[in-house]
């Protein structure tokens, strides 16, 4: 399972970075705009937290296939290891083939089907993002959408990997993850929730209050 963070936020990607096993990064215009000082500096930004080994994702906004693939090439100028998003509009799948030419990474996004997720994995794209929440906002499903970009993608044999995105709670998460979604990118706030449970803080409770009735306070087994 490769976990990515979808912020941002520095502090969080820290937070994230220090703690967890975390393999990247996703932004997308919404999260971008959230901060509110230039593209570039944010990315940056980001690089210098994550370290070279993790990726970072970026997205264009441009309408026209040329126009992303300027884009692509300009935020690969920004961070040579930067990963594209390109939506799956028909220019965006015009742009996807242009920028996999170049040899950049594609992440095709704003996936709400399973055969846009199919055309793009044929077009370049790494990797294959579903809106989850999105679709189960508008009472469809977004576990069986991810599902069935999983079964395409074996079915063929395509080398591209579902990114499940647009996470409002844990349950979706897991249920993507027993789908066999090979990623994930979740916002901090759902992230922490993943391992949050009464009983585990309980349990630790449990043994630092009988450990330390013996041994001492703020005794470790050092
Ligand atoms: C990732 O590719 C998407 O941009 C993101 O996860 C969308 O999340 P949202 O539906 O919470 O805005």
């Amino acid at each position: 399972m490769i976990y990515m963070l979808d912020t941002a936020n520095i502090e969080a990607i820290a937070m994230a970075v220090d703690l967890y096993p975390l393999a990247g990064v996703t932004t997308n215009p919404s999260i971008i705009a959230k901060e509110n000082r230039p593209l570039r500096e944010i990315l940056l930004d980001i690089r210098e937290v994550i370290g070279s080994e993790r990726m970072l994702h970026a997205q264009v906004m441009g309408k026209d296939a040329e126009v992303m693939l300027e884009e692509a090439k300009a935020l690969r100028g920004i961070d040579h290891d930067i990963i594209v998003k390109v939506p799956v509009t028909p220019q965006g799948l015009k742009a996807m083939k242009l920028i996999a030419a170049e040899g950049i990474r594609i992440t095709a996004t704003a996936i709400l089907t399973p055969q846009q997720a199919l055309m793009a994995a044929v077009a370049g794209a790494e990797f294959l993002a579903p809106y989850v929440n999105r679709l189960d906002n508008i009472c469809s499903n977004g576990v069986q959408v991810a599902s069935e970009m999983v079964h395409l993608i074996n079915t063929y044999q395509l080398d591209a990997k579902v990114l499940a995105a647009s996470f409002k709670n844990v349950q979706q998460v897991h249920e993507v993850t027993l789908a066999g979604a090979h990623s994930v990118t979740i916002a901090p706030d759902v992230f922490d929730q993943l391992l949050v449970h009464p009983l585990t803080e309980s349990g630790v409770a449990g043994f630092v209050n009988d450990w330390e009735a013996i041994y001492g306070h703020d005794k470790t087994v050092l």
